[in-house]
Order: structure tokens, then C-alpha cells, then sequence
């Protein structure tokens, strides 16, 4: 495995980091039960994978319990466990949702017993919050850090506009800052590219992918794309209004030409790009896992990247409000 660092936290993060969205209980659908769930983790120690992310949301804390089961198998040193607070965990109360303190404080806690640690290395907000001033927020993710509860904070998908408000109101009011972006991005998706990237380079915020295979539709020829149940039961529009069936096209001839499979030059291309830190990568079995873990040796050209970067096209915002 290949190592970076976080951000400008210091954290050392090996180049990939395992999405833990498809772990679940009972594996129902397209998602992994308890028992693969936990080779998955065991097999990504194994390959030197420290990172980790998950979310309180994730089949409603299932993810975050079989994540924190496999880990207490290891040292606590090792793992960089990242997860995030913001989607509702009880339908009936509204306080289990947003970016309030009292659902922060209650939330982070309730991660932490799931998780069985004293503290979450990276703690992100999942989404802005319309109804709370960004200042509670950053209070009470920065009382969270003073307690040793969390070490490092970062956020995902929003606008470009928002998360330079929240940078700002930190340095303004000397409160710990956003470390991390999580995005949607990949060949398929690029609109980050406008003004979120741009602003994580300028501010040394570390940018970790989400959906960096575009949920799959990157892994295989696009005529295969209902060949899983998740390929199934997903909406592809997004992705093939933005020039996505050339481009998948081009992840596949690629592929063939250097022996290697498509998720690994999707994965290849995040890792020549110097404004990524780690793609987070989605599994549905061990052998998604090791193809992953072998994309860090793949060298792809300046041209390789104009290539597969060439028919993208503009496309509609995907991936928050
Ligand atoms: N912050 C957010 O709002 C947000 C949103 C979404 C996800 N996430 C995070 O990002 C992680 C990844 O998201 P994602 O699952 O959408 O990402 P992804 O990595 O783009 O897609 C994963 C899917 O790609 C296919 N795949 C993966 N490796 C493969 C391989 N080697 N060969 C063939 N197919 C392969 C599998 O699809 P099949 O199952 O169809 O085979 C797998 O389910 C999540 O686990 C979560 O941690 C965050």
C-alpha cells in the first residue's frame, strides 16, 4: 500500500480508503452481511489499508457497529476510523437529525458506543445544515475535539460557497476547520472541478472521493450495466448525461490495453491526480477489495488521462442540495 497524509492534519492515510456504506447485518440486496462485511476489513488490514469511513446513517448504525467489531481484533493505533453525523437516526424524533449541538453531542456519542472507541479520528458533517448557523455547528464539533472525542472534522458534498463560509467563520472564531472533503467525484461525475477542488488546493483540504467507481458504473462494459443487483436497482441518467457511455467505453479500452480491470484505471486516475488524497472505495466482496488495493501501482500517462478525460461533458449537480 501507498501512504499520504490527511489533509493538513498530519494523519498518515494509505492511498485507498474502504467505504464502509455496503456493510450490513443481514446482507439483504446489494449489500454485505456481518460475516463478509468483517473479511472485507480483515482482508484490507491485511493489504495495509488504514482508512476507514463510515456514516451513523448507514443502515442506521449497523455499518459503524460491524466496522468497530472487526477493528477491535487490532491495535486502536492502527486504524484511521472516519465517520459523519447528519441524516436522521429516528424518524419520530427531530433532534436525532441536522447539525444542531444537542444532535451532534447525542449522535457522536451514540457512533462512539458503536464504533467501541474513545475517539473518531475524523468526525465529518454529512451535509449542510439549512436551519443551524454554521457557528453552532463548528462550537460544538470543536468542544467535541477539546473532550479527545474526536481528533480531526470534515465535511462532505455542499456547495463551494458554503464550505468557504464555514473555513472562514473557523478562522474568524479561532474554532477547529474542516481538515476533509468528501465529494462526489470520478470520470463520469466532474463538476467539482469548478470550484470545490480548486478551493480544497488553495485551503489544504484533503479530498476524498465519494462513489470514486461511479457507484459501479465504472467497473464494467455499460451494456453489463444491470448485471448486479445494485447495477439493477441504480438511476445511471447522471452519469450518461455527462459524455459516461464514451467514457466508459474509454475505461474499458484502456483496461484491455494495459491487462488490468476498469475499476482499476477508474481508481488510477483519481490516484494521478494530485488534488485527491484517497479515493473511498465501495466493495461487494474481498476480490473488489484486492483489485483496489492494486490499483496504486498503475501509472497512467498525461495522455492516458486526456484520454479517458476527453468526452466528458457538463452535467446537472448530483449528490446534494
Ligand atoms: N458522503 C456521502 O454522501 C457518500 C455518498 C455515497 C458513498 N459514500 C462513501 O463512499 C463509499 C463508496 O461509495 P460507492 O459504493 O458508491 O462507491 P464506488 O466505489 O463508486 O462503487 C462501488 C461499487 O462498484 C463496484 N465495484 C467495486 N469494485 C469493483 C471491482 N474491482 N470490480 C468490479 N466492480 C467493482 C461494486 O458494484 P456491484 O455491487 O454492482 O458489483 C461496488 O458496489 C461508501 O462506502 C461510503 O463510505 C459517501
Amino acid at each position: 500500500m501507498e501512504y499520504t497524509t490527511l489533509g493538513s492534519t498530519g494523519t498518515t492515510v494509505s492511498e485507498i480508503c474502504l467505504g464502509c456504506m455496503s456493510f450490513t447485518e443481514d446482507g439483504e440486496g446489494w449489500t454485505v452481511d456481518r460475516e463478509e462485511s468483517t473479511e472485507i476489513i480483515d482482508r484490507a488490514v491485511e493489504l495495509g489499508i488504514n482508512f476507514f469511513d463510515t456514516a451513523n446513517v448507514y443502515t442506521q448504525g449497523e455499518s459503524e457497529s460491524i466496522l468497530g467489531d472487526a477493528l477491535a481484533e487490532y491495535d486502536r493505533d492502527w486504524p484511521v476510523v472516519a465517520t459523519k453525523v447528519r441524516g436522521s437516526m429516528d424518524e419520530d424524533n427531530p433532534n436525532a437529525e441536522g447539525l444542531s449541538r444537542k444532535a451532534i453531542e447525542q449522535e457522536l456519542q451514540n457512533s462512539l458506543d458503536r464504533l467501541g472507541m474513545d475517539t473518531i479520528d475524523l468526525y465529518q458533517i454529512h451535509r449542510w445544515d439549512y436551519d443551524v448557523p454554521i457557528e453552532e455547528t463548528l462550537r460544538t464539533l470543536d468542544d467535541a475535539v477539546r473532550r479527545n472525542q474526536v481528533r480531526s472534522i470534515g465535511a462532505s458534498s455542499m456547495w463551494a460557497h458554503q464550505f468557504a463560509e464555514a473555513l472562514h467563520t473557523s478562522e474568524l472564531q479561532t474554532l477547529e476547520r474542516f481538515q476533509t472533503m468528501q465529494n462526489h467525484y470520478n470520470l463520469a461525475y466532474r463538476e467539482e472541478e469548478r470550484e470545490m477542488l480548486p478551493l480544497c488546493d488553495r485551503e489544504d483540504v484533503g479530498v476524498i472521493p465519494w462513489s470514486p467507481l461511479a457507484g459501479g458504473f465504472l467497473t464494467r462494459p455499460h451494456e453489463e450495466m444491470t448485471a448486479t443487483i445494485r447495477g439493477e436497482d441504480a438511476d445511471w441518467d447522471h452519469y450518461v448525461s455527462g459524455g459516461g457511455l464514451e467514457i466508459n467505453e474509454r475505461v474499458e479500452e484502456l483496461a484491455d490495453e494495459k491487462g488490468v480491470s476498469m475499476a482499476q484505471i477508474a481508481l488510477a486516475w483519481h490516484l494521478h491526480k494530485e488534488v485527491v488524497t484517497a479515493p473511498i472505495v465501495g466493495v461487494s466482496s474481498v476480490e473488489h477489495l484486492e483489485d483496489a488495493a492494486e490499483a496504486v501501482d498503475i501509472d497512467l500517462s498525461d495522455s492516458d488521462v486526456e484520454y479517458l478525460e476527453d468526452p466528458y461533458e457538463a452535467t446537472a449537480v448530483a449528490g446534494h442540495d
